[in-house]
């Protein structure tokens, strides 16, 4: 099987943007398991989260996840912040190839947040949103660490400075 990229880490982190460019500069495609969800069920997450709730987004999370190792060629994928939660999930990961966490303070991921678009997070919808991001990042930082190879701190570096060091680490994680 093909070692894929995979970049994990919190809403707001810059997975996306990273993502497109790495894969960009490695000629490798790019994929992005939020936007193959909406493809694939022709539906925006919001509707998705209004119908089905977050169970049954996490159901379709999955099955994109699992679809992913027929993959048939090595791609950079961007993940959703919570695809870590279950335990189907973060054996696929480590599955699917190297696994990168992208890694950012809270207080820095609130202020990103608040400049972005917020229709691909439900789970922010709501006033204390900040106090959510915090909530979430608490619960998630165990299970980002037992599925990454490898983390990267994002603050303070521009999305090609952060590309830049996961290509060498690639390079080393290659090397075996
Ligand atoms: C989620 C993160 C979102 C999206 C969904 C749920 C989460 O993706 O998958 O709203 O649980 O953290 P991003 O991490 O790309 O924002």
């Amino acid at each position: 099987m093909y070692q894929h990229i995979v970049l994990i880490g919190m809403m707001g982190v810059g997975k996306t943007t990273v993502g497109r460019l790495l894969a960009r500069k490695l000629g490798r495609p790019f994929l992005d398991t939020d936007q193959e969800i909406v493809k694939r069920e022709g539906r925006s997450i919001e509707a998705i989260f209004a119908v089905s709730g977050e169970e049954g987004f996490r159901q379709i999370e999955t099955g994109v996840l699992q679809s992913l190792l027929e993959m048939p060629q090595p791609t950079v994928i961007a993940t959703g912040g919570g695809i870590v939660l279950r335990e189907e999930n973060r054996a696929l990961l480590r599955q699917l190839g190297y696994t990168i966490w992208l890694q950012l303070d809270a207080a820095s991921l609130v202020e990103r947040l608040a400049h972005s678009q917020p229709q691909m997070r439900p789970l922010l919808f709501r006033e204390d949103w900040p106090q959510v991001v915090a909530t979430l990042m608490k619960q998630r930082q165990g299970l980002y660490q037992t599925v990454a190879d490898y983390s990267v701190a994002v603050a303070a570096k521009s999305p090609l400075q952060i590309v830049q060091e996961i290509c060498q680490i690639v390079r080393v994680l290659e090397r075996g």
